[in-house]
Formats: C-alpha cells, structure tokens, sequence
C-alpha cells in the first residue's frame, strides 16, 4: 500500500509515529513559510504541516498544489499545538509534520466544489458525479447502501435463503409499467424484454423446490421519472414456499427492525411491531395507501354536519352520496414567527388561495373551503364558509374535529378518488409548511387488505389492483361470482414516512382459480398461456403454495440516508428525462449497427439537448 494509515484515522495515541498518507487536497492555507494541508481520503481529513525550515523541497511541492492535487505525504504525527485542536473533526487532536510529499496526479480547477456543498444545478453534479461522489455526504450514502445490502444477504442467508441470479434478457413481465426492449440479432425482428422484476422466474423457482429465494435484482421499467423513481432500479426481490400472507409479513418485518438496529440505531422508530392499516382505512384517514404516519392531520368525515349546514355546494354533494371531510391543521392560522398572534388578514388570504391552487392543480378539487379559528373567545372564525353554519353546527366541527384556537379546518368534497387526493395532497403539504415531520423518525407501517380489482371504466373490465398472479384472501373467494369489487387481495405493502418501500402477495397457482380470475381481467385463458404459457405450463407439476415481496432497495437506502431523493443513492443515476449527462446515453447507433439489427430507423436522428431536471 501506498499509505500506511488512511486519513481519519490518526489519534493522540499515534503521536511521534512516522506515518504515510496518501489523499486529495482538501484545502490548503499558504501562510509563507508555513503551509497547511487538509488531506482527505473516504474516511476521513487530516490536517498536514508543511514548513519551510525544516522541509524545504516539501515546502516548495506543497506551495504547487492545489486543491484536489493528489498527494503522498510522509512525515510524523505530532500533537497540534495548544489552542489549535479542532474539536469537529476526529483527527483534530494532531497534526502531521510533512517530512516528502509527492504529486501523485495534478487537478484542474474543479467545475464544483467539492469541500463544500455549492448550489450547483444537479445537472452540474451528474455531468461531473465522479466529483459530486467525492463529496462526504454522497460517500456517506453510498456507503450506508453497501452495508443496507450486506446486512440483508447476511440476514436472509443465516435464514436460509439462497440468492439466485435471474436474466436480464427476457422476456415481458409486466408490472404496469412499459418496457425496455432488447433487439436479437441472431433472431431478426424479434425482441428481449428487460425485466420489470424476476416476478415470473421466483415462482417458477418455488415450482423448481428452493423453497426460499432472494435476489439484489435490478429491475427495468420504461416510465415517468420522479424523485422516488427511476428507469433502473435495485429490489430485494424475496419468495418463500409453503407460507400464508402471516408468514412473509413475520419475516420481513423482523429484517426490516433488524436492519434499523444495525443500519441507523440513531433513528427513532415510530411504532414496533409496525402497525397494520386496512387498504380502506388508510384511504379514508390519510387518502393515500402509503400515508407518512409521523404526523397526524387525519381526515374527519363531518358529511353529516356539513350536509345540514346552509353551504349549498356541499348540500348538493351529500345529497348525491359524496362525502365532506375536514382536515384540522393545528396552529395555521398562527403567524409562525410569532405563534401567539394571528396572521393577517393579507397573509392568510394568501396562504388559503396558495392551498386552493395546489389542489385545484394536483388533485383536481374544485375548490377548498376553510374556516379559521380565532385565538381570543370573542373572536369570529374566518373563512368564505363559517357564514352558512350555525353556531351549534360550528361547536359540533370543533368538538368532532378536535380543532382549537389558531387551527384552520380545511374541507373537501367531491368524488372519492378527488377527496382522498386532496387529502393526500394537503397532509404532505401541511405537514412540510408546519414541519409536522420528524426527520429522525422512521415511521414504518404495513397497508394490507387491498381490493383485489380495480375496476377500468374505459375497457369496462376489472384489472389487477397488483399483478394477475396475486391470490384473493381465501375468506373473500365467494365474492368473485357474486362482486368481484368487494373481493380483497392477499397484496401487502410496507411503507415508510409516506413512500411505499416493498410490496408483495401470497400468489395465485391453482388452475381451477385462475379459470375464474382471468376472464374477469379480460384475459382469455388462451391469451395467458400465449403470454404466460411457460409459467402456466409449469403450475401443472405440482406447486408449493408461495409467497413473496419486493423491497425497492433505492428507496429504503434514501429514508435510511436522509435523502431527499433516490438520485442521492444512487451512483450513477438517471436525469428526469432518463439521461445519463457525464457519459451521453441514450446515445445515437453507430452506423451500421441498426441494420446489423433488422431495425429501420424512424426517429429523426439528431442528438437531443439534455433539459433540466427537478
Ligand atoms: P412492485 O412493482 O410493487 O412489486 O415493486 C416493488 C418495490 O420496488 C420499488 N420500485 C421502484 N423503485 C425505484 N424506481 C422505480 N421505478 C420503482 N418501481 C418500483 C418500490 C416497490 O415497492 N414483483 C412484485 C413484487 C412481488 O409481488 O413480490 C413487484 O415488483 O419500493
Ligand atoms: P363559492 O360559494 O363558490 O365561492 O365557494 C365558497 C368556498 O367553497 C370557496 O372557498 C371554494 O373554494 C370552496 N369550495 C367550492 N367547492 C368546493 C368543494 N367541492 N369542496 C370543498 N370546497 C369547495
């Protein structure tokens, strides 16, 4: 080795020992005759000396370099001088005395800093990631990712689980999402699919008798990019034989608490055992399937007031069957910088039309109606709506809600699929203007009993709410002649701080169920074999009962980073409009290689400009 310590190592115990570091100049102070030196290495900076008097050639070395020069530094570890330890950094009691320092490799000017964090645009941090990779935080992520993976093989492999690799070449596993195709040469005109997930080959291996499968699979879908996706991504994909929907959750869950211990013992868990919400439940509290359980501002059905009450918007709504809910949003109505008055009337008209707008735009609601309760008795409650309840009608929100003073009662109602938006839209966004969310607590909790169906107003045909190979709960199977819509999945999601970190079933094997599911989903049971066939095919020789999950592993390792963004755990991630910018891809054929290919090509070929991301 080139080094004989690494560079945050070096403590008071080192001191008078010769010592070699090797790292990127991290900073560096000319103060004449002395030059100071922070040399910085993946785990960590130490501070080097370098004086003229005792080492001139390293003196003059050192007066050349610049900051991400790399250098090997040999010299003694010394105690630093009275008054200069740095407490923040862990090598701060020493110092070291440079006796030779070599230029291993010079550096331009780099484009972002990396000492600091600049506020660069990300597309200057992707076009340069082997820079923005050097930056602490970001080797902190990656590092935190390596051992989130190692834990889980570790974990599973002591479970007996064994890892099996699964082809990328395949063909289409759909998982509602487009796929990326693969052209065979050797095959003209036909195409490989990239797996979406190894979905149809975990099962095919509970028919061929491992019993219990993991992978650290990537996985491949061709869709709208977003902070929590990405076109390629990493799952844990997990299967077990001879289990019940009980069995997957028990162990998953127990990985998961494991991996909190191991992985960020700093965190605070909301709840262990994690709690369990109904599909329905969580849909009707929260609006969302995978509700950010840190805070509360849950959704208060008060159709029965408001159906009374003179507004005839919602008169009208409750006649026609819809529901009105409120939510209370504690302390809204309180100037933050100074919570014991009331914001101006400028300020929150401002803020209530800011709110409108947002679900108006994002989750279709026609409007927001609110009310604002005052801070003093006799104050009168705000708002277009306070108006057309009466006063006993007014008490009966407050007390149904638990509103107090300041707190500000936000009312939807529309359709369900507008309200549980809405609801889902206003929670997020309150509970960021209110910093409602904990960032140090992970609050981890299973959605369970989904519906079986959706049902497709378009194609006038129910479809699957997860993947057609998902089995009804065994106490719901009557419903599928009688209504299908009532009918609840085995489905199960684990979802963490309001993202949904895994899902997975207990699966669908026997033929004489999926003769009746299938043609519900409009599948014919030729058109499953034409695209299923194998697996089909091979349900015919004898199939354990079998049942899995999928943790998406980018997402976990971002709520374990405090990442705003998979981006951030990601290497070498994709931009919004899926490009990698440092090397160029998607990136035009080379000549010749789409007829190489039996492809003709139908886009106009000219390179398109990166745009910006998010
Ligand atoms: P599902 O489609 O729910 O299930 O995917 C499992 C988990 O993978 C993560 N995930 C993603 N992460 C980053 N970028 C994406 N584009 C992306 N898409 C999904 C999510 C999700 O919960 N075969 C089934 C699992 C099973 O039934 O066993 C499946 O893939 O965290
Ligand atoms: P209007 O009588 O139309 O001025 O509406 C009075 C208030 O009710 C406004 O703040 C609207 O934004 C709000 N509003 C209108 N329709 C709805 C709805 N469906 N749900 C919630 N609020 C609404």
């Amino acid at each position: 080795m080139q080094k004989t310590h690494n560079c945050g190592e070096l403590r008071e115990q080192h001191i008078g020992q010769p010592v070699t570091l090797a790292g990127w100049v991290n900073r560096r102070r000319d103060q004449g005759g002395l030059i100071f030196i922070d040399l910085r290495d993946r785990w960590g900076i130490t501070q080097v000396v370098v004086d003229e008097e005792t080492a001139a050639e390293a003196h003059r070395v050192a007066s050349s370099a610049r900051n991400e020069y790399v250098l090997k530094i040999v010299g003694q570890v010394r105690k630093r001088p009275e008054g200069t330890e740095n407490d923040e950094l862990a090598t701060g009691a020493i110092d070291v005395m440079a006796e030779q320092i070599d230029v291993l490799n010079a550096s331009k000017t780099p484009p972002i800093y990396i000492n600091q964090d600049g506020n660069e645009r990300e597309v200057e941090r992707m076009r340069y990631r082997y820079l923005d990779l050097r930056r602490p935080h970001m080797q902190h992520n990656i590092i935190t990712r390596h051992k989130l993976v190692k834990f889980i093989r570790d974990y599973l492999d002591e479970r007996q689980f064994i890892e099996i690799e699964t082809p990328m070449l395949f063909k289409t596993t759909p998982e509602g999402a487009r796929d990326f195709l693969v052209p065979s040469r050797l095959q003209p005109g036909k195409f490989y699919a990239l797996p979406q997930s190894p979905q149809q080959l975990k099962q095919l291996l509970m028919v061929a008798g491992y019993e219990r499968y993991f992978q650290i699979a990537r996985c491949f879908r061709d869709e709208d990019l977003r902070g929590e996706r990405q076109p390629e991504f990493t799952q844990l994909d997990l299967e077990m034989s001879f289990v019940e929907r009980e069995d997957v959750i028990e162990l998953n869950e127990a990985l998961a608490l494991a991996l909190c211990d191991a992985i960020v013992p700093e965190r605070t868990l909301l709840a262990r055992p994690f709690p369990r919400l109904k599909y329905t439940e969580a849909m009707e509290k929260y609006g969302s399937d995978k509700p950010d359980l840190r805070y509360g501002l849950e959704a208060i059905d008060v159709t029965d007031i408001a159906g009374k009450s003179g507004f005839v918007v919602f008169n009208k709504n409750v006649e026609a069957g819809k529901k009105v809910k409120v939510i209370c949003a504690p302390g809204l109505y309180r100037d933050q910088e100074a919570p014991e008055k009331a914001l101006s009337g400028e300020r929150l008209k401002k803020l209530m039309a800011s709110l409108e707008t947002l679900v108006k735009a994002e989750a279709g609601a026609k409007g927001l109606a609110w009310m604002a309760l005052p801070l003093e008795e006799s104050g009168e409650v705000k708002g277009p709506i306070g108006k057309f309840f009466t006063v006993e009608q007014k008490m009966a929100l407050f007390e149904q809600t638990g509103a107090e003073p300041g707190d500000i009662l936000l009312f939807t109602s529309d359709d369900d699929d507008i309200v549980y938006a809405t609801v889902d839209k206003l929670r997020r966004h309150i509970a960021e203007l209110l910093k409602l969310a904990d960032p140090n607590v992970l609050a981890f909790c299973w959605v369970i009993d989904f519906p079986l169906f959706y049902w497709d107003e378009d194609n006038q045909r129910w479809d699957p709410s997860q993947h057609m190979f998902t089995a009804p709960m065994p106490e719901d199977l009557h419903y599928l002649d009688s209504d299908p819509g009532q009918a609840r999945g085995t489905q199960y999601d684990l979802v963490c701080n309001g993202y949904e970190v895994g899902g997975g079933s207990i699966r669908l094997y026997q033929r004489e169920l999926q003769e009746k599911i299938f043609p519900l989903i409009g599948q014919t049971m030729e058109h499953a074999k034409d695209q299923f066939g194998h697996i089909l095919e091979a349900f015919e020789y004898g199939v354990p009962p079998h049942g899995g999950i999928a943790w998406g592993i980018d997402r976990l390792a971002m709520l374990f980073a405090g990442a705003p963004n998979i981006r951030e755990v990601i290497a070498f991630p994709k931009t919004q409009s899926g490009g990698d910018v440092m090397a160029g891809a998607p990136s035009l054929p080379e000549p010749g290689q789409l007829e190489e290919l039996f492809i003709a090509s139908t886009a106009p070929l000219d390179d398109e400009d990166e745009t910006d991301d998010d």
